[in-house]
């Protein structure tokens, strides 16, 4: 048995197999078509029998990645604020409790997923509270500037999120820095102060990370004249972030080439805000159908922000319809609109695709996809350049019967900043397989997704194990598989 199982509260859940820590509910040995594997598991296991296509409609709520952020922007708000179609899944409790322990009241809205915020008492937590969430997610690391606007002083405990690299905060510190922060690292986590104030800077990223960016945005709007973000990250959640903070009263200029101007102001109110949709989650159930030659429609799905992935989807053989909203009408219910994804039959095509940053394939897109590229007649190539250490679990889909290689090179496009570094970041799917099932472990949110696809794609029983992971970025996703006519369940 591997040694350590005990879970410590600092296992976000994400760690890959070698550091994963579990909690011990049923020691068990089993074995992957590849490894022999003897691991101690909880009950935390989803029993699928592969095979049948995925049919239905399911719908997608606020983005998971705008709508953490837009919790840590009330914090900034003099008054409260609401947002609407908030997910259940974990990162959101996590946020919620980080602001509960920092006094911001945060209550159930009357419709269905809205949350209300309200920060009227702000106040410090001690080290020890904050810290239970560490290791749960990366939004802490967001807290900085709200919490040294609002309080003067601010406490960051070791973060978490799927280990898919290193996940270095440098650009976050050199950033907080220029502001004029004070940033001390000891064991605990990080302590930041700002004796003299937060003042605007003209900052330019090595990378235009969204985080970094991110952190820009919520500290440059209530600090002390103007900010200049240069090789900024555009993703459509950083704009709906931006929107939000323009609500709340904040003066944000997006020119073009990747800069953004920030005019701070020295108080925000509240904001009322319905976040845009969930473009990972819609294209995570596009792949799923085209994975499981199925039909699957995804209320909410928004084709502006997933314009790059329609077109890979079309290239690769997926079939889609736009189905634009209607509000009611007299006489006339209205519509909700959403994209219909679906395989056509016949085979699928291979194609070369690499991730990038907005408005480039995003990085999430692409684990589930490479399951239906599996599926696919030719060799397909992805060439991962966003995180360099994003290929690991597809060991899992080659004990299932695929037929991928990774490699170091950066194939099949332009060369990126992993190319002399060492790291396997491209892969080659040779296809089609046939995926055969097998006993897998989820490695990280986005993998763990594929492996659920590449189990409901293939011939058998599959047991996956540590799906509750999938919680963390997937509202209800046992309810929306068994909609779909999936057979799963829990042993
Ligand atoms: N980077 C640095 N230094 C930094 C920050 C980033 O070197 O200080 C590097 C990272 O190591 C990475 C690259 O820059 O190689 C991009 O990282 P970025 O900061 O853009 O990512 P993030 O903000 O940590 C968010 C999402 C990710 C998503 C990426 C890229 C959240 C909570 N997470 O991460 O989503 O993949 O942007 O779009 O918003 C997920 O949802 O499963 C997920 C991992």
């Amino acid at each position: 048995m591997l040694p350590g199982r005990q879970r410590a509260n600092r296992d976000d859940g994400c760690a890959p197999l070698g550091q994963r820590q579990w909690s011990i509910a049923r020691p068990l040995t089993f074995h992957s078509s590849t490894d022999a594997l003897e691991v101690a598991l909880t009950d935390d296991v989803l029993v699928v029998h592969g095979g049948t296509p995925l049919q239905g409609q399911i719908r997608v709520r606020g983005a998971k990645n705008l709508v953490s952020k837009a919790m840590v922007a009330a914090l900034l708000g003099d008054s409260p604020s609401r947002l609407y179609d908030v997910p259940r899944i974990r990162d959101v409790e996590v946020v919620r409790g980080l602001l509960d322990l920092h006094g911001v009241r945060v209550t159930d809205g009357d419709e269905d997923g809205e949350l209300v915020f309200d920060p009227a008492n702000v106040e410090s937590a001690s080290t020890d509270e904050i810290n239970v969430h560490a290791g749960s997610s990366r939004i802490p690391i967001l807290f900085c500037g709200p919490l040294l606007h609002r309080l003067g002083h601010a406490f960051i405990p070791d973060l978490g999120g799927c280990h898919i690299g290193p996940r270095p905060i440098d650009f976050h510190m050199q950033a907080l820095r220029e502001f004029g922060a004070v940033v001390e690292k000891r064991p605990e986590g990080l302590h930041l102060t700002a004796p003299n104030g937060l003042h605007g800077t003209k900052f330019s990223l090595p990378y235009p990370s969204v985080g970094a960016t991110e952190q820009v945005l919520l500290t440059a709007v209530m600090a002390d004249g103007v900010t200049e973000l240069r090789n900024a990250a555009v993703e459509p959640e950083i704009i709906d972030l931006i929107c939000i903070l323009q609500k709340m009263g904040a003066i944000i200029k997006v020119h073009t080439d990747r800069v953004i101007e920030i005019q701070g102001v020295p108080r925000l109110g509240g904001y009322h805000h319905r976040p845009i949709p969930d473009r990972i989650e819609a294209a995570s159930w596009a792949a799923a159908a085209l994975a499981t030659r199925g039909d699957v429609e995804v209320l909410g799905a928004q084709q502006v922000d997933m314009m790059t992935f329609l077109n890979v989807f079309r290239s690769v053989g997926g079939a889609y319809e736009v189905t634009d909203a209607r509000p009611p009408r007299l006489g006339s219910a209205g519509q909700e609109g959403g994209i219909r994804f679906w395989h056509p039959g016949g085979e699928l095509k291979s194609v070369a695709l690499e991730t990038d940053v907005h408005p480039g394939f995003m990085t999430d897109w692409q684990q589930p996809l490479v399951v239906a590229l599996t599926q696919a007649r030719g060799l397909s190539i992805v060439h991962e350049t966003v995180y360099e250490q994003r290929l690991g679990y597809t060991e899992a889909l080659n004990s299932m019967g695929a037929n991928i290689q990774v490699y170091r090179d950066c194939l099949g496009g332009t060369p990126c900043r992993f190319g002399r570094r060492n790291f396997k970041h491209s892969a080659v799917i040779a296809g089609p397989s046939k995926l055969h099932a097998a006993d897998l472990v989820i490695p990280d949110l986005r993998a763990g997704f594929s492996h659920l696809i590449a189990a409901l794609a293939a011939e058998g029983t599959s047991r996956v194990y540590g799906v509750d992971l999938i919680n963390r970025g997937y509202e209800d996703f046992e309810a929306k598989l068994a909609s779909l006519g999936a057979h799963a369940e829990r042993p």
